[in-house]
């Protein structure tokens, strides 16, 4: 299986002494402005991920999870605080400059598959190469390469219409990781699957994790935060508790005792 180019071997105690640092927010602050009011909905949050760490964040509703993840993911600006994306300090980075870094250090999955229905597997999964200066055969080398490693090389030429819930987030994951991001962002990847799928879900996951991807998981389910390695919790905006996972479920030996639905 080809991968993202991390030569990096993980495991957790690499991760947890020597690996370099990918990602350190330091005293983050956002507050959306909405006309009279602000929402204050990160409260100086401060935080170091190395990489190869596989990290699930959790947290009650309105907590700051996603708002966390825009940040991280480059989509939105922090109001203050510091970002540092592989040493480089986006924070000050206009909107044009993250859309680049956006591009070539990051993959972003989201809870809605937001695939493009007209388009094929094969082709969704390309998109992110379109703004690269890759040439066409390599643009679709790259992301036939991305669909075999989530298992759905036989399926590149359906539209999302006539896929799965759960073989329509794994396009969206192969599209996530085309251009070979450093870090992988989901936002609740499982929150529209079932628990067998969610299960599936998490074993890409596990094994993208072990070739050395950083992750990054925002989940609202302990079930699924447990195949993470490190889990935050946010509250108000804050991190609350930041803890390692000890015993880590391996998501393809719990599939093999999940029952299988039929296709
Ligand atoms: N674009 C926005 N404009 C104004 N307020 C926002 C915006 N996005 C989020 N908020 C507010 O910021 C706070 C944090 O929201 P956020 O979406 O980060 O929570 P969350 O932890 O992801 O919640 P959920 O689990 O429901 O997805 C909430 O009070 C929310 O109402
Ligand atoms: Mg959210």
């Amino acid at each position: 299986m080809e991968s993202a180019p991390l030569p990096h071997q993980s495991g957790p105690a690499l991760a947890a002494s020597q690996a370099e640092i990918v990602i350190r927010v330091e005293d983050a602050h956002k507050y959306y402005e909405l006309g009279e009011t602000s929402v204050h909905a990160l409260r100086g949050v401060t935080l170091e991920i190395k990489r190869g760490e596989f990290l699930a964040i959790m947290g009650a509703s309105g907590s700051g999870k996603s708002t966390f993840m825009n940040i991280l993911g480059c989509l939105d600006r922090l109001s203050t605080g510091k970002y540092f994306l592989e040493g480089i300090d986006v924070s000050s980075h206009d909107k044009k400059a993250l859309a680049l870094i956006r591009n070539q250090k990051l993959g972003f999955v989201f809870q809605g598959f937001n695939l493009l229905s007209r388009t094929t597997a094969l082709e969704n999964t390309e998109l992110p190469t379109l703004y690269t200066k890759l040439d066409k055969a390599e643009r679709r080398k790259r992301a036939s390469d991305a669909l075999a490693m989530v298992g759905l090389s036989q399926r590149a030429h359906h539209f999302p219409s006539q896929m799965s819930g759960g073989q329509q987030q794994r396009v969206a994951i192969a599209r996530a990781l085309v251009n070979h991001p450093s870090i992988l962002l989901a936002d609740e990847p499982t929150g529209n699957l079932d628990s067998r799928t969610s299960v599936e879900i998490m074993e890409i996951f596990q094994a993208l994790n072990d070739q050395g991807l950083t992750m990054v998981l925002v989940t609202h389910e302990p079930d699924i935060a447990e195949y993470a390695r490190r889990i935050l919790i946010f509250r108000d905006g804050k991190i609350k508790k930041d803890d390692l996972v000890l015993k880590r479920p391996n998501a393809a030996e719990v599939l093999k005792t999940l029952p299988k639905l039929e296709d």
